[in-house]
């Protein structure tokens, strides 16, 4: 499997300053044949310890929000921006991001050929835009990056600085968010290919 195959090469990447104090790459997890890619920014310490994305405190919020959509985890795939962990948590830079990017996620995003990418947080959604943006803008959008339908959200951990959910707030357009995004995977149809492979056995006429 070719996610399995990355993942085990990424494990020894030195690309970049970044290796030099993760204790694990985490390279992300999920169905490889997902239509929603989740994109973080890089991991955490929880995730450098266990070597899973999102595990961590605003991986537990993720998690609820997901479940509170109807979305499993199991059924989408999940990765960072940069696979191993920036010093105190900072954001990765802009030469750390191209070159993990390169090697790395845009990989991941060709075998995977998601039909929707939701990064969060603004470093993520800046890698598909490609330039500064200010989260609070652009989230809640339907972007295109390449063909695939991008959905910038606010990061968890921003949601877990901001807490109140009163209407308008980060939480209460976080779940407006999420709840669009299940509106729109029930709309799509299967990926392209997959319909030949579900009717491959069966009699064509
Ligand atoms: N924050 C991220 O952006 N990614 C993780 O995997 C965990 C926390």
């Amino acid at each position: 499997m070719i996610l399995d195959l990355l993942a085990s090469q990424s494990q020894t990447c030195k690309a970049c300053r970044l290796s030099e104090g993760r204790t694990t790459v985490v390279f992300g997890e999920g169905n490889p044949d997902a239509q929603l890619m989740i994109v973080g920014e890089g991991p955490g310490e929880d995730e450098d310890k266990t070597g899973r994305p999102f595990v961590g405190r605003a991986g537990q919020l993720l998690d609820k929000i997901l479940e509170a959509a109807g979305i499993p985890r199991s059924s989408v795939y999940i990765a960072n921006i940069v696979k191993c962990r920036p010093p105190g948590n900072r954001a990765p830079l802009p030469d750390e991001a191209k070159i993990c990017t390169a090697l790395w996620l845009n990989k991941q995003i060709e075998t995977i050929r998601p039909q929707i990418i939701a990064p969060l947080g603004a470093s993520s959604a800046e890698f598909f835009l490609g330039d500064k943006v200010s989260i609070t803008k652009i989230r809640g959008q339907w972007l295109d990056w390449q063909g695939i339908k991008l959905f910038p959200m606010f990061h968890p951990a921003y949601l877990l600085r901001n807490a109140a959910r009163t209407p308008g707030s980060p939480k209460a357009l976080t779940w407006q968010d999420i709840q669009e995004v299940k509106r729109m995977l029930g709309t799509l149809g299967p990926k392209q290919g997959q319909e030949v492979k579900a009717t491959s056995q069966q009699p064509l006429f």
